[in-house]
């Protein structure tokens, strides 16, 4: 059985008053996280005080990092810096982050060691755009992510990983893919995985998915056989719509 992951991307939004309030309410009223994982991924410069006020239940991420541990790189924020501060998770290779700072999958793979080697656990996002799905070309676009994405990890590694399939088409749009979309575009990574790996590996790895979720539809998607959880925008800014899409997540 995978415990289920559920996770709040915020994005470029929330001031650190906004934050803070935010946790302190949904603190109260987390499940426990020996059912699900609540994490939520903001902005760097408030990450400590979220750490600090996460309470039992609630983890924090980040939503990008650099694969140097220090540098001349202005304005990056490092893994040994994340790891000092407490921060758990790492979003890596969000679509947003392809597509406007240009993230390469070579620079995605290089991420995920250096997040590993200090020990944070990423939240790998992939997905495909309206085009590439409209052109039959899902899986095929999808499973070269992952093979690239992946590459030289071990299996211990791959079990710890959250992989996030996060249609394009669907982020933020309120077009939300199918169930079925959703699990069989899942499945097909998790195949990738039986086959770069073994089927223990396929097994034990997390896969969320991510585009439009929320308190309406998150008991259908969280319903499927491969769905292990979601990474959700928008509706992750609400106290009382996370908790709910929280407590959908509990078997
Ligand atoms: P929305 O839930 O706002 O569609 O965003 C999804 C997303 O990009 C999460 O990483």
């Amino acid at each position: 059985m995978r415990k289920p992951i559920i996770a709040g991307n915020w994005k470029m939004f929330k001031t650190r008053d906004e934050a803070l309030q935010f946790v302190y309410n949904v603190n109260l009223k987390l499940p426990s996280n020996d059912f699900v994982d609540s994490v939520i991924c903001a902005q760097s410069p408030i990450l400590r005080d979220l750490v600090r006020r996460q309470g039992d239940s609630l983890r924090i991420g980040a939503q990008n990092m650099h694969y140097a541990d220090n540098g001349a790189f202005t304005g990056e924020i490092s893994a040994p810096l994340l790891e000092n501060i407490g921060v758990e998770y790492v979003i890596i290779g969000h679509s947003e982050r392809r597509a406007y700072f240009n993230e390469t999958d070579e620079a995605i793979n290089k991420k995920i060691h250096q997040a590993f080697r200090y020990g944070l656990k990423p939240i790998l996002c992939v997905g495909e755009s309206l085009e590439t799905r409209q052109s039959n070309q899902t899986d095929e676009f999808v499973k070269n992510q992952v093979v690239l994405d992946l590459k030289g990890l071990g299996t211990e590694q791959v079990k710890t990983l959250v992989i996030a399939y996060e249609p394009i088409w669907a982020i933020g749009t309120g077009l939300t893919a199918t169930s079925t979309q959703a699990n069989d575009a899942i499945k097909a990574i998790r195949n990738v995985v039986r086959d770069l790996y073994d089927e223990e590996t396929a097994e034990e790895l997390r896969i969320q998915y991510g585009g439009s979720v929320k308190p309406g539809n998150i008991k259908e998607l969280l319903g499927m056989s491969d769905i292990d959880g979601a990474l959700i925008g928008g509706a992750s800014l609400e106290v009382e719509a996370f908790i709910q899409m929280v407590n959908a997540a509990v078997k």
